[in-house]
């Protein structure tokens, strides 16, 4: 088999990718480990930069997102029985929209079902060779048959425990990384959202954040120790917990029931650098995490894709490889800041073993800051609806 580029991972970033290049005649197939249907199965965050609404727009995959999606003018941020609420709206004339990953993720593969883009579902010991030559190759097993892909680029898409970033040999590569001393335990609910924005809620008890999928559908977090076993968390103790770390207001308006959907998940920050080897790529999770509390996951993927769809199209359309020489400067430049980003707003809002009394006066110190500072507000505003590509 030959393509133009194959491309490593068929979540959001391979997806949001492959449907571009399609719509610039460029050829591509996904590899993808898992089923469509484990894919779809993931349940994660849905805060949408305008940077990536505007390339769903232009992927042609926007119509069920404009129909459905919520706009948020802001966000809420508390912390014990005070409530502010960042107006994005009035401070920075922005917005961001709120629209499942999942939704995401399940509109581009029907797009690219539509459009008759090749996905090989539950490949197997895919490997990306000679990536530092200019004739690279992906090697994979399919029901049991070995296959070869010759291509010209190889995109690598597949996440944090992908085999894409570990293609760079250790002597090029150099990672950075946080690993943070607690978990998010998170909950879905088939209950309305208790408020009509996001709540980040600091307490002296720990983090705790109030979201929402549509309507009828929320989704609640607290933050847990990192040994904590899920099943120990029964649905009673999850709202009571939830409950305890909300100012009155809002937990009072709670309304609790049964869990979907109940996770840990423990909370990293992670680049790699660079984000090019040769013909190899690395795009989204594969390059970076952050923590979920700045929403960055999906938006740092979608600017990455930005940058590698640009040039990639210059290379093709305009046999210029300028785009793609500075991918992966141009890629970690918007990444370290919402790297940073996520980090500060971890450390604002999140209780740490360590902290002293001096650490919780600073950290009161922030949050007061924000609370009354216009020129706070503006910058946490810019960065949480997405830094400029
Ligand atoms: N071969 C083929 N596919 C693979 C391999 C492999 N060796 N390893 C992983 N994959 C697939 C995974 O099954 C997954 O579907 O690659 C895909 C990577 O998708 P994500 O992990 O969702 O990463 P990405 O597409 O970059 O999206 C980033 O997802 O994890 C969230 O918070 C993150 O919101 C962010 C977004
Ligand atoms: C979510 O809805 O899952 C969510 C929203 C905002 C975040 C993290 C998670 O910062």
């Amino acid at each position: 088999m030959r393509t133009q580029v194959v491309i490593v991972g068929g979540g959001p970033s391979g997806l949001l990718l492959g449907q571009l290049l399609h719509r610039k005649g460029i050829e591509t197939i996904i590899l993808e480990r898992k089923t469509r249907d484990y894919v779809l199965g993931r349940i994660r965050a849905g805060i949408l930069e305008t940077g990536l609404v505007d390339m769903m727009r232009e992927a042609g995959v926007s119509d069920r997102m404009d129909k459905e999606c919520f706009i948020h003018h802001g966000t809420c941020i508390s912390y014990e029985n005070e409530m502010f609420d960042i107006n994005f709206q009035e401070l920075i004339g922005q917005n961001v929209i709120v629209y499942g990953q999942t939704e995401v993720t399940r509109d581009l593969y029907d797009a690219r079902d539509a459009c008759g883009g090749r996905t090989l579902f539950e490949v197997e010991d895919v490997e990306i060779r000679d990536a530092e030559t200019d004739s690279p190759h992906v090697t994979f097993t399919i029901d049991g048959s070995a296959k070869r892909i010759d291509c010209d680029f190889v995109a690598g898409c597949d996440g944090f425990h992908g085999v894409s970033r570990k293609t760079i040999p250790d002597t090029v590569r150099k990672d950075y990384e946080k690993v943070f001393p607690f978990g998010w335990l998170g909950v879905l609910s088939e209950t309305p959202p208790v408020h009509d924005e996001l709540v980040y809620a600091n307490s002296a008890r720990g983090f705790a954040l109030c979201s929402m999928r549509n309507e009828h559908l929320s989704r609640y977090y607290v933050q847990c120790d990192l040994d904590d076993d899920v099943f120990e968390w029964s649905d009673d103790r999850f709202w009571d917990e939830l409950k305890r770390r909300l100012p009155e207001s809002v937990a009072d308006k709670l309304v609790t029931g049964p869990s979907i959907e109940k996770s840990i998940a423990p909370l990293r920050s992670f680049v790699c650098e660079p984000m090019r080897w040769g013909r190899l790529f690395l795009c989204g999770d594969a390059a970076h995490i952050v923590p979920p509390t700045g929403a960055k996951g999906l938006n740092t993927a979608a600017s990455d894709v930005h940058y590698l769809f640009e040039g990639l199209v210059q290379y093709y359309q305009d046999n210029d490889t300028n785009g793609i020489d500075r991918y992966s400067e141009r890629a970690l430049a918007r990444i370290w800041k919402a790297e940073r980003f996520s980090w500060a707003t971890t450390n604002m809002l999140h209780r740490f073993p360590d902290q002293s009394e001096f650490d919780l006066k600073m950290q009161r110190a922030e949050i007061e800051s924000l609370h009354y500072n216009e020129t706070a507000q503006k910058w946490f505003a810019q960065n949480y609806v997405g830094l400029p590509y």
